[in-house]
């Protein structure tokens, strides 16, 4: 069944000017993109959006680094989007990942870790929510 996940371009990768190359993995994946923007958070906004970790260490750093530039976020659709998504992007920490996943070609640190994937069906609804409407989600690619 196909399924959708929400993926956001974090600030280092807008910043790094690695759009491109990280839409390229994506697209031949055969991830088929619904929508896409260009988004500037605030400090608000991106706190909202990673509330589940509030109460995490790296929490203020987290929101601070997710404010700190435009980020792209967008809605995928595949079967099976929301696993294979993840694996696409591999684990959090760059160092971790598996070879060719997007996070071990291009991610500086455990922070800095160029893409956001949704990590299960609920949050894919909300998190697809928080950035789109439903009107905004259009099959054209
Ligand atoms: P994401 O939600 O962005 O897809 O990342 P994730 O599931 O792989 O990792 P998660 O545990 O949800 O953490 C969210 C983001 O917080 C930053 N982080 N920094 N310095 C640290 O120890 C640390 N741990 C997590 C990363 O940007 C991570 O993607
Ligand atoms: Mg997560």
């Amino acid at each position: 069944m196909k399924e959708r996940t929400l993926a956001i371009l974090k600030p280092d990768c807008v910043n790094r000017k690695l759009v491109g190359k990280v839409l390229d993995c994506i697209l031949e994946a055969e991830f088929k993109i619904l929508g896409m923007k260009m988004v500037k958070m605030d400090a608000k906004m991106a706190g909202e959006f990673y509330k589940v970790h509030s109460q995490r260490p790296f929490y203020r750093d987290l929101v601070e680094f997710m404010s700190s530039g435009s980020c792209i976020p967008m809605v995928l659709e595949k079967e099976n989007a929301i696993e294979d998504f993840r694996r696409l992007i591999g684990a959090t920490d760059p160092a971790e990942a598996e070879p060719g996943t997007i996070r071990q070609k291009f991610a500086e640190n455990k922070q800095n870790n160029i893409v956001h994937g949704s990590d299960s069906p609920e949050t894919a609804i909300t998190e697809i929510a928080f950035f789109f409407s439903e009107s905004e989600l259009i099959p054209n690619m």
